[in-house]
């Protein structure tokens, strides 16, 4: 099956005096997605946006066109259910967590399924695939960490590279359509490497939105990916 390549721009980089405008020029710019990083200052050393900054962006999150373009929630948040809930009526059109960070895996991709929301586990530098084995059937991303939570403009963590390659042994096997999202220190130069390992779908930050001209970044991660 050929894998269409989604940029996944994080507004964690963005402006934040500006995020409704950052997350038009982006999409203009060519961004698939959009990456929102929820940070609760408890499972990681930070703190960012909630449901209410995802509810106000919503209505900006749209091409040209006005084709809605999905919002792409990365809790990095414990408990899980509550807030995910929060996120599924404020407008995020997939959920992801970090197995690590719910008591009950299973029962917290139901919270999300069941509100008709994509749902995804996020899979720490240390953190081992084995969870897969009883939920990859429920499943609609799984999002491999190449940093550890918390911040933007960190490096790339090469060991991510054989764990995005199990990854992708284990989702071609289960014959599901699931994504395979790398996030973190991405960025032109080692993208194609991230994609060879056999991720599809790319969070960027810094290597985006630091930079002037977001289009120019976009267009040459394109042409990476061939
Ligand atoms: C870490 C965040 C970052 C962010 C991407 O918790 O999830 O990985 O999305 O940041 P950059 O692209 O700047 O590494
Ligand atoms: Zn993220």
């Amino acid at each position: 099956m050929t894998r269409k390549f989604k940029i996944a721009p994080s507004i964690l980089a963005a402006d934040f005096a500006h995020l409704g405008d950052e997350v038009k020029t982006v999409i203009y710019a060519g961004a698939d997605w959009i990456h929102f990083d929820v940070m609760d200052n408890h499972y990681v050393p930070n703190l960012t946006f909630g449901p209410m900054i995802c509810q106000a962006l919503k209505p900006h999150a749209k091409t040209a066109a006005g084709v809605a373009v999905p919002i792409d929630v990365h809790l990095m948040v414990s408990p899980v259910d509550a807030l995910a809930a929060s996120f599924a009526e404020a407008g995020a059109d997939l959920i992801s967590f970090h197995p690590d960070a719910s008591s009950h895996v299973h029962r917290s991709i139901q919270a999300i399924k069941r509100r008709g929301i994509k749902a995804g586990l996020v899979f720490n530098p240390a953190e081992p695939l084995d969870v897969l084995e009883w939920t990859i059937d429920e499943i609609d991303l799984i999002l491999i960490m190449s940093v550890n939570p918390g911040f933007g403009g960190q490096s790339f963590i090469d060991s991510a590279l054989r764990k995005v390659e199990l990854a992708r042994k284990l989702i071609d096997a289960s014959g599901r359509d699931i994504r395979l999202e790398v996030d973190g220190g991405i960025n032109t130069d080692n993208i194609r490497r991230v994609a060879d390992a056999g991720a599809d779908t790319f969070v960027a930050g810094s290597a985006i939105f630091g930079k002037p001209d977001y289009k120019a970044v976009i267009d040459q991660m394109r042409l990476a990916l061939g």
